[in-house]
């Protein structure tokens, strides 16, 4: 018998297993299209960078229904999961595997200086300085003049910031609910869990060949 996954199971899976680091993903999300929309109009040609199964590009497609969202991410297995899971929100998601790395990221996203931003969601912290800098350079190739880049990565404080940092500390204590609630995965434990369903065996597989020189996270990076 032919085993078949839960593409819908495993993202919503995704989704809480992320809540769990980002308690605000849901306000972070909105407050990005937010300005997408105050910057660049209700129907933008966006680039999710590093989109996972697409949880970003999924709520600027339902929000923006005259958004175009390039989707795109290195790892195959995510990309399936958002490819059968989100779909393509009638031809305005175009999935795209490629690496945030590559020097031939211009021609594999195809849009050629026409589009109106760039956006990513803790994503952007796997590259190194460098190769942020390299993505940078790409990106004045892929977005038009006048374009936008939305980062809403995880950022922490500078040594000079700690009157910032020991508030934003505060918050983050005071701020009650623990989102681990029952059943709800680590980043660890969703890998884990990934790994071990036949369906996903040749994704898997597919997916440590790519990333074998690839650092590996831990839940405190994700
Ligand atoms: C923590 S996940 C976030 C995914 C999604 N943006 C979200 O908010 O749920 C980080 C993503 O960055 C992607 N990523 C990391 N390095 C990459 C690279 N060099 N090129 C493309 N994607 C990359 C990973 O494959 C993963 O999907």
């Amino acid at each position: 018998m032919t085993e078949v996954a839960d593409w819908e199971g495993w993202f919503q899976r995704w989704e809480a297993q992320q809540g769990l680091y980002l308690p605000e993903r849901e306000s972070r999300f909105g407050v990005m299209i937010d300005i997408l929309r105050a910057m660049v109009g209700a129907a933008p040609t966006v680039i999710d960078l590093g989109c996972g199964p697409g949880s970003l590009a999924q709520r600027v497609a339902d929000r923006l229904p005259g958004a175009h969202v390039v989707a795109l991410d290195a790892d195959p297995l995510l990309l399936e999961v958002g490819r059968r899971a989100v779909g393509d929100r009638g031809g305005r998601i175009r999935w795209v595997d490629a690496d945030l790395r590559d020097s031939e990221l211009v021609k594999r996203i195809g849009l050629n200086g026409a589009a109106d931003a760039a956006i990513s969601t803790t994503a952007l912290h796997w590259l190194s300085p460098d190769e942020l800098f390299g993505l940078f350079v790409r990106l004045t190739h892929v977005l038009r003049p006048g374009g936008v880049f939305i980062n809403g990565d995880h950022l922490t404080f500078d040594h000079d910031q700690s009157r910032i940092a020991s508030a934003v500390n505060r918050i983050r204590e005071s701020a009650a609910d623990d989102p681990r609630g029952p059943g709800v995965e680590t980043w660890t434990e969703w890998w884990a869990s990934i790994e071990a369903e036949p369906a996903l065996a040749e994704l898997v597989a597919e997916r440590r060949s790519r990333w074998g020189g690839h650092p590996v996270a831990t839940d405190l990076q994700v």
